[in-house]
């Protein structure tokens, strides 16, 4: 079994969910009051036991979709709400979906990555390849320092670095202090919609689009790894103690190298 996969999947067995709030969060309930149509395709990643997914459901949204890495939750689920259509029920790895929604929902999911930067910008990443053009990232982002203990979840975070990973990719609408937390959590998560930018049309085709090269190379290292990014391009920037740092400098300077290593950025998207 992935180690990912593992890890939850024990905490669930062992009742070890801490995170979890046994209902919808009030500030998730307040947005999706307030929603008009029922038929908005809603992705909730990292679901767990779904109450807000319960929830859509119960009031008549026809096109939820939950997803978690670990079977254990997703069972559960489906024995509490037998009326959520099976095929909406996605057992998987988030950074593996495929599918496009109009509105994905953030809950206590992006401080379960281990807090290295290469995970924060795979998650803004993924965030904005699983949206259709103008659609909506919402949700709760804990608003808690980053300890250096690597084992101590949720793993904090502020909002000036939010916005520094989620910005490349989508305008903010709202980004502020929750009003309407629940009161465990009141005054530790922030409360925000996040509107994927559009591309023009000209760059609709070009998957490199608004891609910085340091994104390019966090991504293939999370990814692929120095090793792998050696065999399929040899340059001594991956071979010899490697860095982002010293990637970059090389990188800038040769663009036939440039341009091999966004090519197999693009193979390594195909893959995922
Ligand atoms: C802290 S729990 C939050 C669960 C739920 N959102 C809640 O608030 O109750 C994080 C959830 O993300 C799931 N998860 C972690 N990594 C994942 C991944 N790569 N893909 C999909 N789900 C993942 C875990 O199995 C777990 O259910």
């Amino acid at each position: 079994m992935n180690t990912e996969k593992e890890y939850w999947t024990n905490r669930y067995k062992e009742g070890h969910t801490g995170w979890d709030l046994g209902t919808i969060s009030t500030p998730l309930k307040d947005y999706f009051d307030q929603i008009q149509s029922k038929e908005v395709a809603i992705l909730i990643p990292g679901a767990g036991n779904g109450y807000e997914a319960a929830y859509l459901n119960d009031n008549g949204f026809t096109n939820v979709h939950i997803l978690d890495i670990s079977v254990v939750p997703l069972e559960q689920f489906a024995a509490a709400n037998p009326s959520f259509p099976e095929e909406h029920i996605h057992e998987q790895d988030f950074f593996k979906h495929k599918n496009t929604y109009d509105l994905v929902i953030e809950q206590t999911f992006f401080c379960s990555f281990p807090p290295i930067k290469m995970n924060r910008v795979k998650y803004a990443t993924k965030m904005a390849s699983l949206l259709n053009d103008g659609g909506k990232l919402v949700g709760l982002w804990f608003d808690i320092p980053l300890t250096e203990d690597p084992d101590k979840r949720p793993f904090g975070g502020s909002k000036k670095e939010y916005r520094t990973y989620l910005a490349p990719f989508f305008e903010i609408k709202t980004f502020e202090a929750a009003h309407n937390s629940v009161i465990d959590r009141y005054g530790d998560e922030l409360f925000g919609i996040f509107i994927k930018k559009k591309q023009p049309i000209k760059q609709q085709n070009n998957p490199l689009h608004g891609i910085t090269l340091q994104s390019i190379l966090e991504h293939l290292v999370a990814n692929e790894g120095w090793e792998e990014m050696d065999k399929q391009v040899r340059i001594n920037c991956f071979t010899e103690n490697p860095t982002i740092k010293s990637s970059l400098r090389f990188l800038r300077k040769h663009l036939w190298a440039r341009e091999k290593v966004e090519k197999m950025y693009l193979r390594s998207l195909n893959k995922n």
